[in-house]
């Protein structure tokens, strides 16, 4: 059997990532906890309510220590669980990169989620993805997964330049100008009340 050559960014490596847990040997899980969020669903009142019944865990994800150059891949696995703040689906942060001319590649290994877009231009768009569906980031574009499943996780793998550099400031200073709302079962764009352009 050949040998696994575990994270060497030299010559090749393997990582193997369970596709039900997302967990992988060796590689730690961040974990991003509802009260992490704090400031970003629309509906303040129904945010501290959620926080009061408890602080759970909303998305992990790897991040993989990759050398940060422009001809590395960063690569990782995303779990995003299922869940509402009000009507607001639970999401991730979201972020522009740094490198505003670096791209995303998003691959839905499971469940059914949007990834939210925006450029600074005020474009936006909504990339409906479910299990099987790879999802492209253009530079530029903010981007955002969004769950949209009332009972399944949404899982992803991501991968990008590995020197694009994560900007997460701006979007937590300005929200993205989209939400999504579930209304009557159903998910729904609406303007982020809490938006500015
Ligand atoms: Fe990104």
């Amino acid at each position: 059997m050949e040998t696994r050559e575990k994270f060497d960014w030299e010559r090749g490596c393997v990582i193997p990532f369970d596709l039900f847990t997302g967990k992988a040997d060796g590689i730690p899980m961040i974990q991003r906890r509802l009260s992490d969020l704090a400031g970003m669903f629309s509906d303040e009142a129904a945010y501290e309510k959620a926080l009061e019944a408890g602080d759970p865990v909303v998305y992990e994800y790897h991040a993989i220590e990759i050398p940060p150059t422009d001809g590395d891949l960063s690569f990782g696995y995303s779990v995003l669980y299922p869940g509402k703040v009000g009507k607001e689906y639970w999401f991730t942060k979201g972020h522009y990169h740094e490198k505003l001319y670096t791209a995303e590649v998003y691959h839905c290994l499971k469940g059914h989620g949007m990834l939210l877009l925006e450029d600074r231009r005020g474009d936006w768009k909504t990339l409906e993805m479910k299990a099987g569906d790879i999802g492209y980031v253009p530079k530029g574009y903010a981007h955002r997964s969004v769950n949209i499943s009332d009972s399944e996780p949404f899982v992803t793998v991501f991968a990008y330049r590995a020197d694009a550099g994560h900007d997460y400031g701006t979007i937590k200073t300005k929200g993205f100008r989209k939400i999504l709302l579930e209304e009557s079962g159903q998910p729904m764009i609406a303007d982020n009340p809490k938006g500015m352009s």
